[in-house]
């Protein structure tokens, strides 16, 4: 065995690993209340504005050895505390939405939330990377109410339209199939991709904005407002 490498019994290895576990549980809560705003955000919508920005949503936990990779290949210091303030991909929730006017509505609805803390945002649509990659990206932070203690927990969130959820999974998986080494002429092909997608999105957003389907916002009703005639015609339909 080589020097560095620490020596440690199965009982230690076994405590380790369940204190780690502990610890991306807390990620996993996360992804759970992130989720759920989302998903409430959607029905309210839908209520309010008989329309639906959100197509749906995805959301992955980062697994224990792709963390602990993250870290060694980053040279972040090898413990809770350096991979909590430096790996904040963890936990991953992906909105996918019909129209691009959509993605800033859906931003600030969320951003807005009093116990979301923004931490980070990236605007690749703004900014396209180079090889046609778009999507707005999001680092929050929310907090976890554990059964002894408070965490603050940070997620990244990733807001993209249809065409533009569909250029990046292909994409990746080209990627990966080349293992990073994409061929010139593949790559070449993915960015005239890229454009059509960007142009997809263009025409869209354009016949969307003829139908406009956002309607009149939804008036908040007074508390005062008198059920009493409501409450009547409840007890005629039952009687
Ligand atoms: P990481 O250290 O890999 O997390 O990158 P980063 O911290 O520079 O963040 P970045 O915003 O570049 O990317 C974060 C995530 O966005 C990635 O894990 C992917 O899910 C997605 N992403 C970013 N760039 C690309 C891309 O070119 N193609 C695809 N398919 N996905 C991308
Ligand atoms: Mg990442």
């Amino acid at each position: 065995m080589r020097s560095w490498q620490p020596t440690l019994d199965i009982e230690d290895f076994r405590l380790l690993r369940e204190q780690f576990t502990d610890f991306m549980l807390g990620y996993k809560f996360a992804i759970d209340e992130i989720t759920t705003k989302i998903n409430i955000l959607r029905e309210d919508f839908n209520a309010a504005h008989e329309y639906n920005p959100i197509e749906h949503i995805n959301s992955r936990l980062k697994a224990p050895e792709s963390v602990l990779e993250k870290v060694r290949r980053k040279n972040y210091a090898m413990n809770l505390a350096g991979i909590r303030e430096n790996v904040l991909d963890i936990a991953g929730v992906r909105v996918v939405c019909s129209f691009i006017s959509d993605i800033p509505k859906i931003r600030d609805m969320i951003v807005g939330q009093e116990d979301i803390t923004l931490l980070d945002e990236r605007d690749y649509i703004t900014n396209r990377k180079p090889n046609g990659y778009r999507s707005l990206h999001l680092i929050v932070s929310i907090p976890v109410f554990r059964s002894d203690r408070t965490d603050r927990i940070p997620v990244e969130i990733q807001i993209r339209t249809i065409a533009m959820d569909f250029w990046a999974s292909l994409e990746h998986k080209i990627y990966y199939k080349y293992r990073g080494e994409v061929p010139p002429n593949l790559r070449s092909e993915l960015t005239e991709a890229a454009e059509a997608a960007a142009a997809l999105d263009e025409k869209m957003e354009s016949l969307h904005r003829l139908v406009d389907h956002n309607g009149k916002p939804r008036e908040t009703p007074a508390d005062s407002l008198d059920l009493t005639a409501l409450y009547l015609g409840f007890l005629g339909n039952s009687a």
